[in-house]
């Protein structure tokens, strides 16, 4: 029998009020494998992403994380889960008044008791440097630039070695240059570490470059899935517009699309 998908939604559902945000989505992540989930704004992409954390719970429908549901849990069998899971969240989110080591050492401090200071201080070292960074340690977030605080969160969240890694818009607000070295941050977190991610962006080149799959949450549903290669080709209308950098509106515009006029 093959394992089981890493992350694995089935159904799901979520309105909040009258407004349905997740409309009968199902996907599944295998192992090792990096998904981009990408849409217009508001489409539901962040919610999405708090379904696989367990932040939300769904109105209808399922999550599995390696074949266990987690819509039912809490307590500790819910953050034995989480432990599973890294998450890098869109601005950083690092604590100012640490250091970049006590940031990447937070969740080493609190989750393993049984290793030493020592041995902390050694892992978060070793995380610093796998994401290209040196003599940051005895920094404070404040003193580094953007593109080093992602790094610095994508360390955090290798801390523990999770075998999942979520990214909310990792690469937004860089500029080219530094959005393309957190491109290949993350397929080298791939290659190295053997890590299923699912990856939220707006960001169509970086889609393109990472993912082994594409998905695109359009009006509540995954209107279109399938690999960089056939979203460059697609002729939906709808994800046509999305790749090319135009405004995909609450209402698609069914027109013809033209191959012969895109580059
Ligand atoms: N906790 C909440 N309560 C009520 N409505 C919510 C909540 N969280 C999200 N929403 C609504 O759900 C919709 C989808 O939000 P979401 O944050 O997932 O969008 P997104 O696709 O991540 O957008 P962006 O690209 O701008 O980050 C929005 O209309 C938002 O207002
Ligand atoms: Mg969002």
């Amino acid at each position: 029998m093959s394992p089981p998908a890493s992350i694995a939604i089935s159904n799901l559902s979520k309105k909040f009020g009258s407004q349905e945000v997740l409309r009968n989505i199902s996907f599944e992540v295998p192992r090792g494998q990096t998904y981009c989930i990408i849409g217009g704004s508001g489409q539901g992409k962040s919610v999405l992403l708090k379904h696989v954390m367990r932040l939300l719970a769904p109105d209808s429908g399922d999550v599995r994380i390696d074949g266990e549901s987690i819509v039912g849990l809490s307590g500790k069998p819910l953050d034995d889960v989480r432990k599973k899971m890294g998450m890098v969240f869109q601005e950083s989110a690092l604590f100012d008044s640490m250091t970049c080591l006590e940031n990447v050492s937070f969740g080493l401090t609190m989750h393993r008791r049984d290793l030493s200071a020592k041995e902390v201080e050694r892992i978060a070292r070793d995380k610093i440097r796998l994401v290209g960074l040196s003599r940051v340690e005895y920094k404070f977030p404040s003193e580094i630039s953007g593109g080093m605080k992602k790094r610095v969160g994508i360390a955090r969240a290798i801390a523990l070695e999770p075998e999942i890694l979520l990214y909310d818009e990792p690469t937004t607000g860089l500029d080219p240059i530094l959005a393309s070295s957190i491109d290949e941050l993350i397929i080298k977190m791939k290659a190295e570490l053997h890590v299923t991610s699912l990856v939220i962006t707006h960001d169509m080149n970086s889609a393109l470059r990472i993912a082994d799959r594409i998905l695109f949450l359009y009006q509540g549903k995954i209107h279109f899935s399938g690999t960089s290669q056939e979203v460059r080709e697609t002729k939906d209308p709808v994800l046509g517009q999305f790749v090319r950098g135009e405004t995909v509106g609450p209402i698609p515009v069914i027109a013809e699309v033209d191959s012969s006029t895109r580059s």
